[in-house]
């Protein structure tokens, strides 16, 4: 673990202001971490701050590329960045595709990570830990879910390709695959959400795995473990199976 300029273990997390990553936020800052907070909110953030004094603000538009560099310029040298901030909206009718949804939805789980990567990577210290949030959804196809799913299997390729790619710079990555945590975003589902977890039991499994430099963090087990197996069914069964949860 070093100690960056400002003589604090630095980590930020985007996305900080609801849900996982403000779980995360307080777990880091309660562990001591000076915690860069992102989001949109920033009465949300301030709120934040309130509750933990190791915890710093900075609001920005991640799907903005000059609003992410105007709100850095005071950012220490990094030792874990966590790219957790996105959205779910899913396709209700396929035949009358929505591109604007699909657009939105690729823009802030997808396209924004390549900006907050230009942005925050060479502030990144040698030996840091970098982890992409993308979900247990992109194991196997699921109904309704062509942006939301195909945005986070693009994430969990990418996670994959950096951690290849920043091996020499001794960079550890993680993609973090949760499966379903009460959040704001869930709160909007209609359907069941089987082995639920709160975002307080997400963040400690996240910063475990993220201190052991995990590869791949993923949970509830006996939910994700399932859906890999699942993962595993040739297609045309799944397809079966899938269909049936949409009648
Ligand atoms: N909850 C689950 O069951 C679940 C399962 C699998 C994966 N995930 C993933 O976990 C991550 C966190 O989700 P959550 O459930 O904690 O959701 P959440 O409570 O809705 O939080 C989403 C966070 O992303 C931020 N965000 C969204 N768009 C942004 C933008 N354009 N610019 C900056 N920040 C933005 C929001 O901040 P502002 O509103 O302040 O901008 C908020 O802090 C997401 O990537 C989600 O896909 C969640």
């Amino acid at each position: 673990m070093n100690h960056s300029t400002n003589g604090l273990v630095n980590v930020l997390i985007s996305g900080a202001s609801s849900g996982i990553g403000r779980a995360l936020a307080l777990h880091y800052a309660n562990q001591g971490y000076c915690v860069w907070a992102g989001g949109r909110n920033l009465d949300a953030l301030k709120s934040l701050m309130e509750v933990h004094r190791n915890i710093l603000p900075l609001c920005c538009d991640i799907t903005n590329p000059e609003a992410i560099k105007a709100a850095s310029v005071s950012l220490p040298s990094l030792d874990i960045i966590i790219l957790n901030a996105g959205t779910c909206e899913y396709i209700d009718e396929a035949k009358h595709f929505d591109g604007a949804l699909f657009s939105r939805v690729i823009n802030t789980n997808l396209i924004s990570i390549g900006y907050c990567l230009e942005a925050w990577l060479p502030l990144l210290s040698t030996g840091g830990n970098l982890a992409l949030t993308s979900s247990s959804a992109s194991f196997l196809p699921l109904p309704r879910a062509e942006a939301y799913g195909a945005s986070k299997a693009a994430v969990t390729y990418l996670a994959r390709t950096l951690s290849i790619d920043l091996k020499k710079d001794d960079i550890h990555v993680s993609v973090i695959h949760p499966g379903f945590v009460e959040t704001p975003l869930t709160d909007k589902n209609d359907f069941p959400m089987p082995c639920l977890v709160s975002p307080d039991q997400a963040a400690e499994i996240i910063y475990q795995g993220i201190s052991h430099n995990k590869s791949e963090i993923h949970f509830p087990k006996r939910f994700t473990w399932l859906l890999k197996l699942l993962s595993l069914l040739p297609f045309p069964i799944w397809k079966k199976l899938a269909a049936r949860m949409t009648k």
